[in-house]
């Protein structure tokens, strides 16, 4: 993978291309930023932001040099094939609803790809945007905190859009894909990134209202895990049991092979590739 890979769909986004036709009354209608390389658009976003950008602002880069995942991971980012953006939230909502924004942006990102590009991904716990099993996009909110209430939230979203097999370093070409390579022809960045910006415009309004339980009632139509029997990596060690629901605040519930239910905010969620009935007889 290099950051120059070439690819036929990789006509460089523009302010302007992405607001024709974007649909949004206030997201992406104030200020886009289209960088050519970043080593992060959150980054980007959070140093815009911290300069006074408003809410709405959206940064987007065809190419990333230091894309960041959760947990410390990285974010491929070659250029030109993928939807690398972040969007600046100021949403003054209680600090405990931090992770709900994950989840409301996942919720948003799913229905654009699946009315985009007409493949209905899954969504695995709290970030990962998946088809058949593999990973096609990702969330990574960074908020930072005023008092009781989150000041600021960064939600970046990676989108593997166009991106070749090739593009993908050896260690996750089985665990990665893009829409093309699921759907087998390409699919338009500007169309899907402009359904994105509407659809989050949409559910991030009904977060800030607070009407969260609509949130996990669309999550829980795209999830790919619940009733599955999982492995947990927590800091200090890993726990294995059925994903049995989200609770009302978003977090996954898991219950152990000794009936314990345990709350998990956050973790690596693997799926056991046995079914939860045999795994917890053993
Ligand atoms: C994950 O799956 O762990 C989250 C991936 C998030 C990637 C996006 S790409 C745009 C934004 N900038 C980053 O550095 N990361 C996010």
């Amino acid at each position: 993978m290099t950051l120059g890979s070439n690819n036929a769909n990789s006509r460089r986004l523009s302010p302007q291309a992405i607001r024709e036709g974007l649909k949004t009354r206030w997201l992406g209608q104030r200020a886009i930023y289209c960088f050519d390389v970043v080593e992060s658009t959150n980054t980007e976003a959070s140093s815009l932001a911290r300069q006074g950008a408003a809410e709405g602002t959206i940064v987007f880069a065809e190419a990333q040099s230091t894309g960041r995942g959760r947990l410390g991971r990285s974010w491929i980012s070659p250029r030109g094939t993928g939807l690398y953006l972040s969007v600046i939230l100021r949403p003054q909502s209680p600090r405990e609803w931090g992770p709900r924004l994950t989840l409301t942006a996942g919720v948003a990102v799913a229905s654009a790809i699946h009315e985009e590009a007409g493949i209905r991904p899954g969504l695995k716990w709290p970030n990962d945007i998946m088809i058949t099993n593999r990973k096609v996009g990702g969330i990574l909110t960074e908020a930072s905190f005023e008092g009781k209430r989150i000041g600021l939230a960064i939600v970046g979203v990676g989108i593997n859009v166009n991106t070749d097999r090739e593009d993908f370093p050896m260690p996750i070409r089985n665990l990665a894909t893009s829409l093309r390579l699921s759907m087998g022809k390409a699919i338009s960045r500007v169309a899907l990134l402009q359904g994105s910006l509407h659809q989050l415009e949409q559910w991030y309004e009904l977060f800030c209202k607070g009407s969260f339980g609509t949130i996990l009632q669309a999550w829980r139509q795209y999830e790919t895990i619940l009733g599955s029997l999982v492995e947990v990596q927590l800091p200090e060690s890993t726990l294995l049991g059925v994903a049995e629901d989200l609770d009302s605040d978003g977090t996954l519930l898991v219950r152990d092979e000794r009936g314990r239910l345990h709350r998990i905010i956050a973790g690596d969620v693997v799926r056991c590739r046995i079914r939860a009935t045999e795994g917890l007889q053993a």
